[in-house]
């Protein structure tokens, strides 16, 4: 070892030291001693060594372990005793029914335990030696999907407890409200669909490969059971909770233990009332016969246990009046109609606006405006309207029918496919779709263009200056000074700002193009692995699921997106502006893999397969999706799908990560 590389390897280890003390203050204390951004930068720096010095790559590196990893795909993994559910109750009578179930089978005192009832996703966490080795989502009950790298960036659930014993627990994830309502805010600004529920929003994230998301986003856990807690002397639910927080666990701190079910109503009926005062949903309360040996006496059904059951809230709901009704036009056309209401305050906030879905839906329901109307918020944002009162009718309300034309442009409604409820606007240049599309392109995430905001956009849709997300390129400063409230100081100022956004990269352009279901970090993959628009819009659905998360549903989507005659027109007319410049191909700093064609299999350790891919061109060689006789080298990472198959067939040879960088920096 050099010198050089001595220090180097000094710092490395000084990194990984200092790395693990915060992940431990972050993940078993939940008391961070830095800020997350000063911790990115150890991390950071870190990571980079690493890369660099690839010799020094090693299992234990807090980059390897707590590094959120991108999966590439979910594993399956047996329960080691079914994750059951519950049984449901709404009322003072089952409860009270389900109480006298108990007292017939057992016949001495007994307590309840009332714990909160969590509105997330469910979870098993196996630790040995008391470190978390396994993290299992509930599946179908009896096989779950391995989620561990998930929970390692899930807060208030520790990689390491208090104790080095072997144990399985239960519990479960949620995502904060004001998480969720900054998610969708996001998600809305950046014309993605939001999430009905935080609950949705949690399982949404779960279900991503990239563990990152789950930290971003602060999804939080409490847990609440052991599996086999007579292996620890655990005699009740209520011990079970004090066992699990002594280990280092989170659990939900406003449980009860309970002598009388009337006790039990009292409090159901004070957490019907203050529900929203947490900053977690909460969707009843679970009720739970608080001895393990009683439990164990009373069993379970296939489906539930005898011994517990969910007091669930009922769904809050008010009367109002649907007042008028409008249809409202989205980004891909489909018309949506919005009823108007009477101000109510249902669930916390002031109730103006309920979705009602489609033209079959009112039918179904036999909605007219004017009608006082149930209304409902049932784990949804947006208020659903459940029923109308008839009884109160008087004759003067009146049918609601489905739009002839487009409420916006004029333009021909139809159904898209023939089995869709959905009417849509037919016209590729309705206003509405326009400006979408134009805030799309606009936002942060996409081009970024400064002072392009949704009332500008609207008066250049409404004036007929842009037909399309290109048009924008094609605007005049007069036109520009021509708008309200556009002085010559701000209209030359957005100029600017839109002759930079020029200078964007790929991927910035890739997110705002609207493209079905391809969010910024799917847009980041597809510029990296194409580097070119031309490419991109030419790609094949081979050259599009070779890239990581890129499935054969969301290719279908790009390759359909591309083959638009519309969409063709834009991309001639960006690129006529001079948007969507070919980036540079990686700087030549050796010949090292001069001609060499590499294929790349299986998860890697190291590096991001796009970075792989960019230190084989750094080094003047190429790589190809599919392994044919050409292929010089097969980089093979850990589990490999069918390629490795191809290539021992074809007697190409095969490298691992450490050989594929001796040949690098031969
Ligand atoms: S105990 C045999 N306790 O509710 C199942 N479950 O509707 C015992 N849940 O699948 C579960 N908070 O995901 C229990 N304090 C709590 C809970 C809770 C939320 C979830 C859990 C379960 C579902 C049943």
């Amino acid at each position: 070892m050099t010198q050089g590389e001595k220090k180097v390897k000094e710092r490395i280890d000084y990194l990984r030291k200092v790395i693990e003390k915060h992940d431990y203050n972050y993940y078993v204390l939940a008391s961070p001693k830095i800020s997350d951004q000063e911790y990115d930068q150890l991390y950071k720096e870190l990571e980079k060594l690493e890369q660099e010095y690839p010799q020094f790559l090693s299992k234990d590196s807090p980059t390897q372990k707590v590094g959120a990893k991108v999966l590439r795909e979910f594993k399956r993994v047996e329960h080691s005793q079914p994750m059951l559910s519950l049984d449901n109750t709404y009322n003072e009578e089952d409860i009270y029914a389900f109480s006298e179930r108990i007292k017939k089978n057992i016949d001495q005192p007994f307590h309840y335990c009332v714990e909160l009832k969590i509105d997330g996703v469910s979870f098993a966490a196996r630790y040995l030696n008391g470190k978390l080795d396994r993290g299992i989502s509930r599946g179908n009950g009896v096989i779950g999907e391995d989620i561990t790298e998930h929970l390692r960036q899930t807060k208030g659930l520790p990689k390491e407890l208090s104790q080095e014993i072997d144990i399985e627990v239960r519990g479960e994830v949620y995502m904060p409200e004001d998480v969720f309502a900054h998610v969708n805010k996001v998600r809305e600004e950046n014309g993605l669909e939001i999430f009905a529920n935080p609950r949705n929003a949690t399982a949404g994230t779960f279900r991503q490969l990239n563990t990152i998301e789950v930290r971003k986003r602060g999804i939080g856990s409490f847990t609440y059971s052991v599996v086999e807690p007579e292996k620890y002397g655990i005699k009740s639910q209520t011990q079970m909770l004090e066992r699990l927080q002594a280990l280092g666990f989170t659990i939900e701190n406003h449980y009860k233990s309970l002598e009388s079910i009337d006790d039990v109503i009292d409090y159901w009926l004070t957490w019907t009332e203050k529900r929203h005062e947490l900053n977690f949903d909460i969707d009843g309360l679970v009720v739970k016969v608080d001895e393990l040996d009683l439990q164990k006496e009373l069993g379970s059904t296939a489906h539930s246990p005898r011994w517990a059951i969910a007091f669930k809230f009922p769904a809050e709901q008010k009367e109002t009046t649907l007042e008028s009704l409008t249809w409202s036009v989205g980004r891909t056309g489909v018309i949506t109609p919005v009823a108007h209401l009477t101000p109510v305050i249902l669930a916390g906030t002031t109730v103006k606006n309920a979705n009602l879905h489609n033209i079959d839906n009112i039918r179904e329901k036999d909605i007219k405006i004017k009608d006082k109307v149930i209304i409902e918020k049932a784990g949804e944002i947006i208020p659903q309207v459940v029923r109308v009162i008839k009884e109160k009718r008087t004759g003067s309300e009146k049918a609601i029918e489905p739009p002839e034309e487009c409420p916006v442009c004029g333009g021909e409604v139809g159904k898209a496919k023939s089995d869709e409820v959905a009417i849509r606007c037919l016209n590729p240049v309705c206003p509405a779709k326009v400006k979408r599309a134009l805030q799309t392109f606009s936002s942060r995430e996409a081009m970024n263009i400064e002072g392009l905001g949704e009332k500008l956009i609207d008066q250049l849709v409404e004036r007929e200056m842009v037909e399309d997300i290109a048009d924008i390129y094609y605007i005049s400063e007069e036109q520009l000074i021509s708008l309200e409230r556009m002085g010559q100081k701000s209209a030359k100022n957005l100029m600017g700002e839109i002759e930079k956004s020029k200078q964007k990269e790929l991927h910035h352009l890739l997110a705002g193009l609207g493209i079905p279901n391809v969010g910024k970090k799917t847009a980041k993959e597809i510029a990296n692995a194409f580097r070119s628009l031309d490419k991109i819009v030419n790609a094949n659905m081979d050259d599009l699921t070779v890239i990581e998360g890129i499935g054969e549903e969301m290719a279908r989507g790009i390759v359909r997106f591309f083959s638009n005659e519309r969409i063709k027109t834009i991309i001639k007319k960006l690129k006529e502006a001079d948007v969507g410049r070919s980036e540079e191909k990686e700087e030549l700093t050796g010949t090292n893999l001069k001609g060499l064609k590499f294929v790349i299999t299986g998860e890697l350790q190291s590096l991001t397969r796009s970075e792989i891919k960019k230190k084989i061109e750094s080094q003047g060689g190429k790589t190809t999706s599919a392994v044919s006789r050409k292929t010089d080298y097969l980089l093979c990472g850990k589990n490999p799908g069918s390629k490795l198959d191809k290539a021992k067939q074809l007697n190409v040879k095969i490298i691992n990560e450490q050989e594929f960088f001796n040949l690098l920096n031969r």
